[in-house]
């Protein structure tokens, strides 16, 4: 069921915790109706434990197809439970976290970035995943941890977790991780991109299916990263930074689709219905004007009136006459020039033209499986 509805997934919006939420998601899709959209990372013990509320964390309006939620854990009970939770939701594919450095999930004994030095129990969890749930599941990962940075690391780990689960489709954050203490925007930052690792996993392991992430800033580099033979591209910051003039390439320029032809200030309309319906509608105020507003705050990226725009919304936070998305917005986007919110997205920014030129030639040398080692080690 599901995914085979939908275009392949040559385009997606990475998982960002905090940023991909609900409410960004139902924004990124009224502007792309084509691109894959993930879920923040959800940890296999708050859905288990929160099971009475389930709704709040897993439930999505239909619009939002294709769509992947990604879990983290490190208990096969609980990310057995979870996966059959989630299961009556009609995810389009499940995805494990296994490229998260940060100190709160690393350092919670084996998870995150940290499970790519235990293939065995990855493995584990994959297949109970698989167990529990009928639509593809995937691992996210880097490419590799600390000094466990080699090539043939990386392809142990791959060859490990594919042929002993169901696992067929990796999403490669193309840097190691640090598990040294650096924070999590460090750890997307110091370690150097290896986008050759990425490109000989294509050549090394012919039957799976690769995504490459990491580094990728606009649709032309997108189509770049296809031309030279990546299965699917995976766009993390780009896409919320920046979110109008990512996001609203991707129909045409990725999928050869027609765009929706909206403008931004269609665009905020129809969001805005979204906003007013569900505004504090989870108990508590939530979600707050600030949480339906969050996701807009690289709609207007390097245009006239943004950082005016921000003042202003700052401002109308604290009005308390400012009960609606509506008026939110009729007190705010006055700042923002109407040729910025009439206008159809401007024409696809240039990416870097460099910036996969020369991977063919850094390819390290293929991987020799070492199957029977490999195996024997998985069983120990
Ligand atoms: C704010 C933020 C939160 C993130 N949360 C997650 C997460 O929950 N799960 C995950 O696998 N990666 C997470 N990432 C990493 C992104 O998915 C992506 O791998 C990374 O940003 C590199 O892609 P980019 O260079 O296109 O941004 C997060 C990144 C950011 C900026």
């Amino acid at each position: 069921m599901g995914a085979e509805r939908y275009r392949p997934p040559l385009f997606s919006v990475a998982p960002m915790m905090e940023w991909t939420d609900k409410h960004y998601r139902t924004v990124a899709r009224i502007i792309s109706k084509h691109a894959w959209l993930y879920t923040e990372m959800l940890a296999a013990e708050t859905i288990v434990y929160q099971q009475g509320n389930l709704d709040r964390f897993l439930a999505f309006p239909s619009e939002q197809h294709p769509i992947v939620l990604q879990i983290g854990g490190n208990n096969l009970d609980n990310i057995a439970k979870a996966t059959q939770l989630a299961n009556a939701y009609g995810f389009d594919e499940i995805n494990l976290n296994c490229g998260c450095p940060s100190a709160k999930v690393a350092g919670h004994g084996c998870f995150g970035a940290r499970l790519m030095l235990d293939p065995k129990f990855v493995s584990e969890a994959m297949s109970v995943i698989a167990a529990n749930t009928d639509v593809p599941v995937s691992v996210k990962c880097r490419i590799g941890v600390d000094d466990h940075d080699s090539y043939n690391e990386l392809c142990d780990f791959i060859y490990k977790v594919s042929s002993l689960s169901p696992t067929k489709h990796f999403i490669i954050h193309s840097r190691k991780a640090l598990l040294n203490g650096i924070s999590p925007a460090d750890n997307r930052r110091i370690p150097p991109l290896k986008y050759e690792y990425y490109y000989a996993l294509l050549r090394d392991f012919p039957d799976l299916r690769f995504t490459i992430n990491g580094g990728i800033d606009c649709v032309d580099e997108v189509n770049a990263a296809l031309r030279e033979g990546a299965h699917g591209v995976m766009v993390g910051r780009a896409a919320y930074n920046n979110l109008w003039n990512t996001l609203a390439h991707v129909d045409s320029a990725v999928y050869g689709e027609p765009s929706s032809g909206l403008t931004r200030r269609q665009v905020l309309e129809q969001y805005q219905v979204y906003g007013d319906a569900v505004l504090g509608t989870y108990g508590n105020n939530r979600p707050n004007m600030r949480e339906l507003i969050r996701p807009l705050s690289g709609f207007f990226y390097s245009e006239p009136g943004n950082s005016l725009w921000k003042r202003k919304a700052d401002a109308a936070f604290l009005n308390k006459n400012i009960k609606t998305v509506k008026s939110f917005f009729e007190e705010t986007l006055a700042v923002i020039p109407d040729a910025v919110l009439d206008s159809p997205v401007a024409e696809l920014p240039s990416g870097r033209i460099d910036l996969f030129a020369n991977v063919r030639g850094l390819l390290p040398p293929p991987y020799e499986t070492r199957t029977e080692e490999v195996v024997v080690n998985a069983q120990s």
